[in-house]
């Protein structure tokens, strides 16, 4: 049994998942103060995973029906992120394993959203194409195992994809995290009221999204505040499905490219409905975890410490966190 911990951003989330990988809880405490300042604040952050991690701990147990000694690993997220609120789930998890005397498995955060497609699919067999998009990350990477040591394809070359999401929801007068709110206003919009750029003609596999960002900007101070009311959902829906595009016409692009007939998406913006519909309808077989296996949590974290070499105590003790991709990616070279 694997007791998990992940506070890389703002969720608080503990899980315990088996050793064959079925799910026994997936606790997500999301921090809701971060709205009021239209983004996560770091040190606001790491204060309250400290006054919330060791009640996800305790209800992601209970939940389970498990007592701590049933656990023979603690997994925890130890970068990317806000090295703040890594520290926190680090030092936490140390405490837990070192107590017991538990192995510890130091877990990269996006090794976690490609080792969800395993645990949302358990007969998800690599090769596959997977496409990570979430708040700080955009990546596409070839899978030939379950370890962390997959190829990365190509990278965003700005903005991650929800991070366009959450500008562009800031943009529009949508709270955080935009994505979910600029989904709900898109449905009431036009998608094809705006034409918004994807970097199309940009070859090869990388994306960026910061010239998207800056058009919604030059769109929006274009408008007087009556018009910008009337057409908040045309460009809602406009900006997402260019998002979405330049997202698809990657992966389509990748899927020739290396001839993989398998595609698995994660990461927060996986959860967005147009992206699921549009990338389904691309023809590989493709795995959609649930949403909240898609966006932060621990299960993910537990799914991926299975295919990690643990570390035995008291080896641990001096991990230190990370907090940029460069060393997953580099791994991946
Ligand atoms: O993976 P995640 O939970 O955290 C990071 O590792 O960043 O991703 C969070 C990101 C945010 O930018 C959020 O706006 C975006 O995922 N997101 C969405 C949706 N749900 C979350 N973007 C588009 N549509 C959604 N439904
Ligand atoms: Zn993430």
């Amino acid at each position: 049994m694997i007791l998990a911990i992940e506070t890389s951003c703002d969720d608080t989330c503990a899980a315990v998942v088996t050793a064959t990988g079925e799910i026994r809880s997936n606790v997500i405490s999301s921090q809701g103060i971060h709205d009021r300042y239209g983004g996560v604040v770091p040190e606001i952050a790491s204060r309250h995973h400290l006054e919330l991690v060791g009640a996800a701990v305790n209800d992601a147990l209970a939940r389970a029906g498990v007592g701590l000694d049933e656990i023979q690993l603690v997994a925890v997220t130890q970068g990317p992120g806000l090295v703040a609120a890594l520290l926190v789930g680090l030092s936490t998890a140390k405490a837990v394993a070192a107590a017991r005397r538990l192995p510890l498995a130091p877990v990269d955060h996006l090794h976690g959203h490609v080792a969800a497609s395993f645990l949302a699919d358990p007969g998800l067999e690599p090769p596959f194409l997977a496409l990570i998009a979430s708040g700080g990350h955009t990546f596409l990477a070839r899978v030939d195992d379950r370890g962390p040591g997959y190829a990365v394809l190509g990278q965003t070359l700005d903005d991650a994809a929800g991070e366009a999401f959450d500008k562009g929801a800031r943009l529009l007068g949508l709270g955080y995290p935009g994505g979910p709110a600029l989904e709900r206003l898109a449905r009431d919009g036009d998608r094809e009221a705006f034409e918004f750029p994807t970097a199309a003609r940009m070859r090869g596999l990388d994306f960026s999204f910061a010239g998207l960002k800056t058009a919604l900007l030059y769109r929006v101070r274009e408008m007087d505040s009556g018009e910008l009311q009337r057409r908040r959902a045309d460009l809602a829906a406009s900006y997402q499905r260019a998002i979405v595009e330049a997202l698809s016409i990657r992966v389509e692009r990748a899927l020739e490219q290396t001839g993989l007939e398998r595609l698995a998406i994660g990461g927060g913006v996986a959860a967005n409905g147009p992206l699921r519909e549009r990338l389904t309808g691309l023809g590989a077989r493709i795995s959609v975890p649930p949403i909240q296996l898609c966006t932060d949590n621990a299960a993910m974290i537990a799914g991926a410490a299975r295919d990690v070499v643990p570390l035995p105590f008291p080896e641990y003790l001096d991990l230190d966190v990370y907090a940029t991709g460069e060393r997953a990616l580099a791994v991946a070279g």
